[in-house]
């Protein structure tokens, strides 16, 4: 269905407490909770290995998006499924064979997921749709949060809604995105939209006195 799911990242949340801000998000609507996963060689940062993920699992009660920044990332496939990961997004340009990297995801029974760079044009999954249960957007260049939207990225939701047709593909967004930003996305074609800092202001959703709206609200 077409309908807007919004999943919010960890990322920003409060380190020292992933259960009670797990059950926080889901508690206000979160519809999916994304981990963000960074191998400080794809991308500049450093966050979780399968057993962190493993360690989520328990807590999830929807669905956990697994969100792998890393390079190479077939090697680790198996570990996230086997940690619990409900769908597994790899990058495009992770590596030269994403067409493997995909028909591995699928092998292992997850939802499969293709992400792209902001300097990646939407042509480079053209051929690899059949394979994707998702399509991810970065609307900002991965690694960290609290960064700002890239706008151009809008129009490539837009190409990528117009190559999917009628296919049953998933098109999420993430980076940047706000109560601002989010109907931006929604109207270019968008259905999954990732928050972290949105959500997590203070980092933690824990703390009513930075946050007050409920998630939906995005
Ligand atoms: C960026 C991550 C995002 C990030 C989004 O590398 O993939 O999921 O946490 O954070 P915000 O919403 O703060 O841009
Ligand atoms: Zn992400």
């Amino acid at each position: 269905d077409r309908s807007i799911k919004i999943a919010p990242s960890i990322l920003s949340a409060d380190f020292a407490d992933f259960g009670r801000e797990i059950r926080a998000i889901e508690d206000q609507g979160a519809d999916w909770v994304h981990v963000d996963v960074m191998d400080g060689h794809f991308v500049p940062n450093l966050t979780f290995g399968p057993p962190a993920v493993k360690a989520f699992r328990p807590h999830v009660k929807t669905f956990m998006d697994v969100h792998l920044m890393i390079a190479p990332v077939d090697p680790y496939i198996e570990a996230y499924a086997q940690a619990g990961a409900d769908m597994i997004t790899a990058h495009v340009e992770a590596g030269p064979h994403p067409h493997r990297t995909l028909q591995a995801i699928r092998a292992t029974g997850k939802k499969a997921g293709i992400a792209l760079n902001p300097g990646t044009p939407v042509e480079a999954v053209e051929y690899l749709l059949d394979l994707a249960d998702m399509v991810l957007v970065m609307t900002v260049n991965p690694g960290f949060g609290g960064q700002k939207f890239i706008h151009s990225q809008v129009d490539k939701i837009a190409q990528l809604r117009g190559m999917i047709g009628d296919r049953p593909i998933h098109i999420q967004v993430d980076g940047g995105v706000d109560p601002k930003t989010a109907p931006i996305v929604a109207k270019a074609g968008a259905d999954v939209l990732v928050a972290g800092s949105a959500v997590f202001k203070g980092g933690s959703v824990g703390q009513p006195q930075v946050y007050g709206n409920n998630i939906r609200t995005i």
